[in-house]
């Protein structure tokens, strides 16, 4: 028998229509069929409010405690990464340092990806372990016996990306996730590359999934927000702990455009996906390419593990190459695109790349042609491949020659 679909029980429908529906409500006061802008800092209080606890953060006061938009997104965002719950925050950097700040106490230690963004690194070299006395190590976490010989009977958390920033090195969730779970740790995935359907971190064991919401989950380059999703309780302790005593508080409008935004999420993950495969094959089959970092490349050292975590649904969207040359050449290629952007973010509608250089400490756990050209992290967007690839291949022999 077919289960009746209904917009008010997620568990009946398809992702195409939890992108659609989930979270969103018909507004009581005006009738609105979708749920409205609430640009308010705060909520009429009950008769007696004297009662009130100022840390809740189930009845709408206060737009830091809670609010309508943070609400409709946080709900709908729970089922799209099949949790009980999540919170979201202003950024992806917000979500990931308010689990941290929230999950970890003096004295722990924390086994961290050697490949993740930026801020990660700095968070754990610099940031929690001289504020908070917070120990890390990075490992290899495409490695798992690493990972495993990493633990200590302090560590109480390890943080990966599925694929990581900028080498789209893969980690095999369920397997780490087993290694965290024995040594009684919790397994945090920030999964801003590899959002839902693509992947669902948690159904392979991880505790709370992280995202950068300004990337694919809003998907048109024009809000910031981060979130974190998980089990109730560990979701709770964030929103006690790390939103309404520490703030970093999303705005009610970016909660609302990064709710329209991902009503699209799966159509445009699919051309996204399908596009960056095509794309990475032309790449890499250019002799004035150095080298092409992605997961669905046979050359991709994890390309099997990949295959299998994501079930053939693809691989990601991002990748990482080098033109043939130094860092002038680099830049000149780049100079030389006239439809791809170049632009720090990612998971945009548009096409954006970056030339990102060799120098700073995370690059010496960089494959070895990162660290001898650079690398130009490329996000590709939702315009048709082949005016992509011809944006690509006019670059090349503007800066090469034609072959
Ligand atoms: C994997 C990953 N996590 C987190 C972030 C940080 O997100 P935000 O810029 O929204 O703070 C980024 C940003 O590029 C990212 O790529």
């Amino acid at each position: 028998m077919t289960t009746r679909p209904d917009a008010h029980d997620p568990s009946t429908l398809g992702f195409l229509t939890q992108a659609v529906h989930a979270g969103n409500a018909i507004d009581e006061g005006s009738g609105a069929i979708r749920t409205p802008i609430v640009m308010a800092n705060s909520y009429a209080l009950p008769e007696d409010p004297s009662s009130l606890s100022w840390s809740n953060t189930d009845t709408k006061t206060y737009t830091r405690n809670t609010g309508t938009n943070q609400e409709a997104l946080q709900s709908k965002l729970a089922v799209l990464e099949g949790g009980d719950d999540a919170v979201v925050l202003a950024s992806g950097v917000a979500a990931l340092h308010a689990v941290f700040f929230t999950h970890l106490t003096s004295g722990d230690h924390v086994v961290v990806g050697d490949v993740t963004y930026e801020a990660i690194w700095k968070l754990f070299t610099e940031l929690l372990p001289v504020k908070y006395g917070i120990e890390a190590t990075f490992v290899d976490t495409s490695d798992t016996d690493a990972v495993a010989a990493a633990m200590r009977p302090n560590t109480t958390l390890v943080h990966v990306e599925a694929i990581g920033n900028p080498t789209t090195k893969v980690t095999d969730i369920a397997a780490i996730a087993a290694v965290a779970h024995d040594a009684g740790a919790l397994l945090t995935v920030d999964s801003t590359f590899t959002p839902p359907p693509f992947y669902r971190p948690l159904a392979d064991g991880a505790d709370l999934v992280v995202h950068s919401l300004t990337k694919y989950i809003n998907g048109h380059g024009d809000a910031m927000g981060g979130a974190v999703i998980g089990s109730a309780d560990l979701v709770a302790k964030i929103k006690a702990e790390a939103m309404v005593d520490v703030g970093g508080t999303i705005s009610p409008f970016n909660a609302w455009l990064i709710m329209r935004g991902s009503v699209t999420l799966p159509l445009r993950l699919r051309q996204h996906l399908a596009s960056a495969e095509q794309i990475a094959a032309h790449l890499e089959a250019d002799p004035r390419v150095a080298y092409v970092a992605y997961p669905g490349l046979a050359s991709h050292p994890q390309h099997e593990v990949a295959a299998r975590q994501f079930g053939g649904r693809g691989y990601g969207a991002v990748m990482a190459f080098a033109v043939d040359g130094d860092p002038d050449t680099q830049n000149r290629f780049v100079a030389n695109l006239r439809l791809i952007t170049s632009a720090v973010s990612l998971g945009h509608d548009e096409s954006l790349i970056v030339h990102v250089g060799t120098s700073g400490p995370r690059v010496q756990h960089y494959p070895d042609e990162f660290k001898r050209y650079g690398h130009l992290r490329f996000s590709v967007g939702l315009e048709d491949p082949a005016d992509i690839m011809a944006d690509l291949d006019a670059a090349l022999d503007a800066t090469f020659g034609a072959r």
